[in-house]
């Protein structure tokens, strides 16, 4: 049997979407950027930013394919920063449907925390896909597992989202656009699956290469 393949771009997802839309056998899992990562915007342009970059994902997919992403909401000025509402915001202006919503424990159930909440996002969505009403896997993960870097996804909720494609979704190859350090595309190796990942920033789309779990 072949290993399964890893391709690494280093260039900005948004154009890469629109050049590539994806095959059939590819779905997203992703984690898009927070604000504080994208210093040339106002929080507002990244907020307008962060809705069209969602829907651009969801349009690049087949139809019967669906997309993953895990966020993490931030607290900022007095306000509660919902990712999973601006994700849906985009997702929705795609023509997808959210087949589900999994919150991933931070933080155990009954401890403040401060700057961060407590619990991340995980969303699944599609255009044509319906989800499988016999589908037993939980929807709060009380773990999200070790992390590669402090932006990082959490292993363990990575590997529910990613077997979730696989089996569910009938995902062959794992996209990531906003790969980071590559923990999506490990992981879809780790099952074996192809996995395609895009990174603006030089360093980490070396380390996404190279990752290995
Ligand atoms: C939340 S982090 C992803 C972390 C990743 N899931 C991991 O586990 O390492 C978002 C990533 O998006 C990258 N990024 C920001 N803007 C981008 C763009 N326009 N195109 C591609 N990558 C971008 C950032 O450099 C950052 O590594």
């Amino acid at each position: 049997m072949n290993a399964a393949s890893r391709i690494v771009h280093c260039q900005d997802a948004i154009s890469w979407l629109a050049q590539n839309p994806l095959g059939e056998g590819c779905a997203i899992f992703t984690s898009m950027p927070d604000a504080s990562e994208i210093k040339r915007f106002s929080f507002d342009e990244w907020q307008t930013w962060f809705v069209a970059a969602a829907e651009a994902c969801v349009r690049a997919l087949p139809e019967r394919s669906a997309a993953v992403f895990y966020q993490t909401d931030v607290k900022r000025d007095g306000a509660w920063i919902d990712k999973a509402f601006l994700v849906q915001r985009g997702a929705y202006a795609a023509g997808s449907r959210l087949l589900w919503h999994k919150i991933v424990c931070r933080a155990p159930a009954g401890i403040a925390t401060r700057a961060r909440p407590g619990y991340a996002h995980l969303l699944c969505f599609s255009r044509d896909l319906n989800a499988d009403p016999m589908d037993t896997t939980p929807d709060v993960l009380p773990e999200l597992g070790e992390m590669t870097w402090a932006r990082a996804m959490g292993l363990a909720a990575a590997e529910v989202a990613a077997q979730w494609l696989k089996d569910q979704a009938g995902a062959r190859c794992i996209v990531d656009p906003f790969c980071g350090v590559g923990t999506a595309l490990a992981v879809a190796n780790k099952l074996g699956l192809d996995a395609i990942g895009v990174e603006l920033a030089q360093g980490r789309a070396q380390k996404a290469r190279e990752l290995q779990l």
